[in-house]
């Protein structure tokens, strides 16, 4: 379906500091092209800058320290190499007129030892099910975690302060706080991840506020959003009240003025009813909502209509550069290539045609 170049998905949106050229996000996604010390490599800047018509660019996920970086070949932002290697890559996205965001994440219990050099860390020592990727790409049943001791956990969240402030060293706009899928923030906010009996069970966004405190306090509320993802049972992620507790997380996020909350509505197969929850999230933050999951066109345009101040693309973005451009036509989508998701240099992530311009 063709959209008029009226519609209200292509108007602009003012996001915290930023403003928006269209209301088309480009989702996180890890692509795995990285080296082994977290150095995310030259080619990103041509991936990244190729989609730069998007409203607003958000990263792969990139871990805040090494024993938050629980996949192989993923890039990091916590020391001077890794911020160099970024810096080319949001130079990229400026020179073609775009916006970017870091997010930035610790995997927590989602690592493997081989990978974070210690025993992967987590709220409580309660193992994901099913299995992960060592150093060495072989597949292994996930690892039981180390529970944090109390006094740990205040320098975790000291992190992501830290790797916000170098993600505004490299270049970027701000960063997104990956709260989502069952990484440490998510293992943190659920009852089936976090059994603790110290004050980080007692309050499960304790650990969240902290992060955000940290985070603000580096780079400035309007520079920062956060992810959250209520309903994906990714990573294994359980609750027993699940909208209680995402409740719970967007008061944590309320009067703090961010730039907005992102909500993958993943798992939940009932569009309105996740838009409906998620605008109510929003509303309890204050913050303008970006929603995300199985979107095209028609429905993102139908979603703004509904108040939702954005809405952001996975798949589609990754296999077509010009989505903006398509989606304004009403032209087809290329196929995505599963095989070149994670693996494959140039194959599968900057090949990906244009559409023909005559
Ligand atoms: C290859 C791939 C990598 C992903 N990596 C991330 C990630 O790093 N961080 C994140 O929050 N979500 C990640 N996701 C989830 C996407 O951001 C998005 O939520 C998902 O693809 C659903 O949106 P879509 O239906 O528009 O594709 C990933 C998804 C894919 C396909």
């Amino acid at each position: 379906m063709q959209l008029s170049e009226t519609a209200p998905l292509f108007s602009t949106v003012k996001l915290g500091s930023i403003e928006l050229k269209n209301r088309l996000v480009m989702a996180p996604m890890t692509r795995s092209r990285a080296d082994a010390d977290g150095i995310q490599i030259p080619l990103a800047a041509t991936y990244y800058s190729q989609r730069a018509d998007a409203g607003l660019i958000i990263t792969e996920a990139t871990a805040v320290t090494k024993q938050g970086s629980g996949y192989p070949v993923i890039p990091g932002i916590w020391n001077d190499a890794q911020v160099e290697a970024w810096k080319p890559v949001a130079d990229a996205i400026h020179a073609k007129g775009g916006l970017a965001f870091l997010q930035i994440f610790h995997t927590g219990r989602i690592a493997h030892s081989t990978l974070v050099g210690e025993t992967p860390v987590a709220p409580s020592a309660i193992a994901p099910n099913g299995e992960t990727m060592t150093a060495t790409f072989a597949q292994e049943s996930f690892e039981l975690p180390r529970a944090l001791s109390t006094e740990e956990i205040p320098g975790i969240a000291a992190a992501f302060g830290v790797a916000a402030k170098n993600a505004i060293a490299a270049g970027f706009d701000g960063v997104e706080i990956h709260g989502a899928n069952g990484y440490l923030i998510d293992q943190f906010l659920r009852d089936g991840s976090n059994q603790r009996t110290d004050a980080y069970g007692e309050d499960r966004t304790l650990f969240l506020k902290q992060v955000l405190d940290s985070v603000i306090g580096a780079i400035g509320a309007e520079k920062v959003g956060v992810r959250l993802s209520p309903w994906t049972p990714f990573n294994s992620m359980t609750d027993s009240d699940l909208e209680a507790t995402f409740r719970k997380a967007a008061t944590a996020l309320a009067g703090r003025r961010l730039a907005y909350l992102h909500i993958l509505n993943g798992g939940n197969d009932n569009r309105p009813a996740a838009e409906s929850f998620s605008l109510e999230l929003a509303e309890i933050a204050g913050l303008p909502l970006i929603i995300n999951g199985g979107y095209d066109g028609a429905a993102a345009n139908a979603a703004i209509e509904k108040g939702i101040a954005a809405v952001a693309f996975g798949i589609p973005f990754l296999a077509n550069p010009d989505l903006v451009k398509r989606i304004e036509k009403g032209a087809e989508l290329n196929a995505p290539d599963f095989a070149t998701f994670y693996v494959g240099g140039e194959k599968g992530y900057t090949d990906y045609p244009e559409l023909a311009t005559a």
